[in-house]
């Protein structure tokens, strides 16, 4: 019987390393990018318990600006289970009213990746029931670094003033403005480290690491985070606990 859990705790948007899936497949004797197809079955799993829980946005690190660094053989294996993701899924997430956006330079992916995601973004758009952030070559210095370009260009054409430019204003500059703050970033396999992952956005977030590997990660793994998350006390440099 799947565990009964009720989420009390405010949990706008939840952002995933999914971190893993080379280990994965070498304990199973099997090539990495095997791990990366595993990888991608959870994606769908992990959105419909988001939907369960009530949360609201979630974010999943599926490509970095470092990933470029990997054999090109892995890099098309990846690109390969992405597009199979959306092809699998995109009714699936239109008819449950998901909306897909992609933080990311899209430039750099390949053609077809490309349309697939452009595709799945312009098909969901109007949805409002839960937005899936694939992010896509992101890199957190590279967003910040891309947004201090835009509002540079914005003052230089006079659509933007110095002095309206505050911590909420920048944020117009991110790759989704409309997403809230990042509650609780989860990082599987064990690693405990950013990788570059939402700089701006994790300002507050809650850490939780397990050392569940990603194609393991299902719903008693994420019910581990959330419980854990649950019993976090954030103070937000204030007192009170919330
Ligand atoms: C995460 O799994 C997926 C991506 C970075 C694209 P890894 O491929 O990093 O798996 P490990 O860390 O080598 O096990
Ligand atoms: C972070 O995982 C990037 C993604 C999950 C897409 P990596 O496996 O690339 O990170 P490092 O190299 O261990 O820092
Ligand atoms: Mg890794």
């Amino acid at each position: 019987m799947s565990e009964e859990f009720v989420l009390k705790k405010k949990l706008n948007h939840v952002a995933f390393i999914m971190d893993g899936n080379g280990r994965w497949a070498n304990l199973r004797g099997l090539p990495r990018h095997l791990g990366h197809k595993e990888a991608c079955r959870r994606l769908i799993e992990i959105y419909d318990l988001c939907r369960e829980f009530n949360i609201k946005y979630a974010s999943f690190y599926a490509f970095s600006t470092e990933n470029w660094n990997r054999p090109q053989d892995e890099i098309d294996h990846l690109m390969d289970y992405l597009e199979e993701f959306f092809h699998r899924e995109i009714d699936y997430i239109m008819k449950t009213g998901g909306k897909v956006v992609v933080s990311g330079d899209l430039s750099r992916i390949r053609e077809q990746t490309r349309k697939v995601c452009y595709e799945a973004i312009e098909m969901t758009k109007n949805n409002t029931s839960c937005v899936f952030n694939v992010c896509l070559n992101y890199g957190g210095r590279d967003e910040i670094v891309r947004a201090t370009k835009k509002f540079a260009e914005a003052y230089k054409n006079g659509e933007a003033k110095l002095e309206d430019l505050d911590e909420q204003a920048f944020k117009n500059y991110l790759w989704q403005p409309e997403m809230p703050d990042v509650d609780l970033m989860i990082r599987t396999s064990g690693e405990q480290r950013l990788s570059n992952y939402m700089l701006y956005e994790n300002a507050y977030a809650e850490f939780v690491f397990t050392d569940v590997k990603w194609p393991d990660f299902r719903r008693k793994a994420f019910i581990d985070c959330l419980k854990e998350y649950q019993n976090r006390n954030r103070r937000y440099g204030g007192l009170k606990n919330e």
